[in-house]
């Protein structure tokens, strides 16, 4: 009913983290920079944490329709409590690449492979992880190798881990090209909530403001 009075055309408070409704804070905007700073370098590993509802799974959103408006091939996991089968099986079929064989080393050549031919195109592909915290041990050990996968200046695939600050925890070890974070909702933040929901009625098409 409030869609009609406020003349929106889409409802702006749904659950799901939709792109289109960022609200592009300092701490966003920040984020975000850092996260396409971290790719655009080519160094491997990127790292994204905050607490929950922190507007990370919206923030990717934003990233990967950036990186797929710039063709940039990527692959996007969003349920990571996968073991390793399932997770090279739905990470190659995600960045379209044909695979039928079910042997691991098998798809780790044709990802290298495709990788190779990527890097010569001039390309960057870009994995993206999120709730990364939940990752099983040896798929993250997976992950972790899959940096290996390299040029002698360059990585081949850029990977970019998302979650909860335990994450961090679960990581201690790994060197990270660029560690990004989101802090927590803070007295500050809410006092812009004005704003964002200002903005956020504005996407959804209001003729009240
Ligand atoms: N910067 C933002 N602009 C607009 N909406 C946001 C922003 N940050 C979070 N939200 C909203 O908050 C909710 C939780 O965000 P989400 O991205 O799912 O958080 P997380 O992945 O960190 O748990 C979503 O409904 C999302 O639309
Ligand atoms: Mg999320």
């Amino acid at each position: 009913m409030y869609k009609e009075f406020f003349g929106l055309r889409a409802n702006p408070f749904n659950v799901n983290p939709d792109p289109r409704y960022l609200f592009l804070t300092r701490h966003t905007e920040e984020a975000l920079a850092c996260l396409t700073y971290g790719i655009q370098s080519r160094k491997g590993f990127v790292l994204l944490t905050g607490e929950v509802g922190t507007g990370k799974t919206t923030l990717i959103n934003k990233l990967l329709e950036w990186l797929r408006a710039q063709q940039v091939p990527t692959a996007f996991i969003f349920n990571s409590r996968m073991n390793v089968p399932q997770f090279l099986d739905y990470m190659m079929a995600d960045f379209g690449i044909p695979c039928d064989t079910r042997s691991k080393s098998q798809i780790l050549l044709r990802l290298y492979n495709w990788l190779l031919d990527r890097y010569r195109a001039g390309e960057t592909a870009v994995l993206i992880v999120d709730e990364a915290q939940n990752l099983a041990d040896e798929v993250l050990e997976e992950i972790r190798m899959m940096t290996n996968l390299e040029t002698f200046t360059e990585k081949l695939l850029q990977i970019v881990l998302v979650g909860q600050t335990e994450l961090e925890q679960k990581l201690k070890g790994l060197t990270f090209s660029s560690a990004c974070g989101l802090p927590a909702l803070t007295a500050s933040r809410f006092l812009k909530g004005k704003h964002s929901v200002q903005f956020t009625a504005i996407r959804a098409g209001s003729r009240v403001w």
